[in-house]
């Protein structure tokens, strides 16, 4: 098992869910958390909380931001975690803003997060991706469409990656869990919390800090092991259209 100590991890989205989860894990073991997301006074005071920890105050979707704000960090690794859902409907009736606001979030702020941290890991010889995927990379749901092409994107990313650093020695991994209890439904239906609610209605979701826990798993393994692919169902969730619920 590696220890995480002394170690310096980006974690993109921690204000909230499971990358604040994730980034209050990895303190726990020591390791040095820089926290990246747009939400000022959250950053700030998640950073009081975990000692050696950083904050910067980014937008994921603004490129030459990532540039100026991650190129310069000295890191062993990142949690590639910032994303979002808007809406679930069909495509004929889609919004296109929110079609956007996903992918350039999902899709183009990974791609403009690694491209910030990747030379920097390269030169280092060394260093660990992990990727926020989802269930939705996999399978399609009714009225996902867009998030789901999005999440697919990630996957995708997730495997070229792989081919594309082979010898390099950067691990890289995606996690893609089911359902989750975050703030993500209600980010999905614009703060209509009662329907947000109804999404895990008599069923157990996964806690932010199962998927945490998984992410760490995937760093503390020897550096000889890459764990690649971590997918994390509720025991209540049998596919993405399949959700047991209890009265
Ligand atoms: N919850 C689930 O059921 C579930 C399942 C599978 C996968 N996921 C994935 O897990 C990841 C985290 O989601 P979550 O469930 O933890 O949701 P969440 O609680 O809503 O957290 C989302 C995080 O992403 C950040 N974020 C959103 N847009 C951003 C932007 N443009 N720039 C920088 N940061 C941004 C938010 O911070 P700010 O608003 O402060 O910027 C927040 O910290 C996402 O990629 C999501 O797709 C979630």
């Amino acid at each position: 098992m590696q220890r995480l100590q002394a170690r310096t991890f980006l974690v993109t989205g921690s204000t909230a869910g499971i990358g604040e989860a994730t980034a209050r894990a990895l303190a726990a073991e020591g390791a040095r958390v820089v926290l990246a997301a747009r939400r000022k006074d959250r950053l700030a005071a998640l950073a009081k909380e975990l000692p050696g920890s950083q904050t910067v105050e980014l937008d994921v979707r603004d490129s030459a931001a990532c540039e100026r704000a991650l190129a310069g960090l000295a890191l062993d690794g990142a949690v590639i975690n910032a994303g979002l859902g808007r809406g679930l409907g069909s495509i004929a009736e889609g919004n296109v803003d929110e079609w956007n606001e996903m992918l350039d979030t999902n899709v183009k702020g990974v791609l403009h997060t690694l491209h910030a941290i990747l030379p920097g890991l390269l030169a280092r010889g060394k260093g660990d991706l992990v990727l926020l995927g989802s269930v939705a990379g996999r399978q399609v749901y009714p009225g996902g469409n867009v998030y789901c092409a999005s999440k697919h994107a990630v996957r995708a990313i997730y495997e070229s990656l792989r081919v594309d650093l082979a010898g390099k020695n950067v691990r890289v991994t995606t996690v893609d869990p089911g359902m989750v209890l975050t703030d993500f439904s209600i980010t999905r239906f614009r703060g209509d919390r009662e329907r947000a609610a109804k999404v895990y209605e008599g069923m157990t979701p996964l806690a932010p800090s199962d998927v945490a826990d998984a992410i760490l798993y995937a760093l503390t393994r020897p550096p000889h092991v890459n764990v690649g692919e971590i997918v994390l169902w509720p025991t209540d969730q049998a596919s993405t259209t399949s959700v047991t619920r209890r009265k």
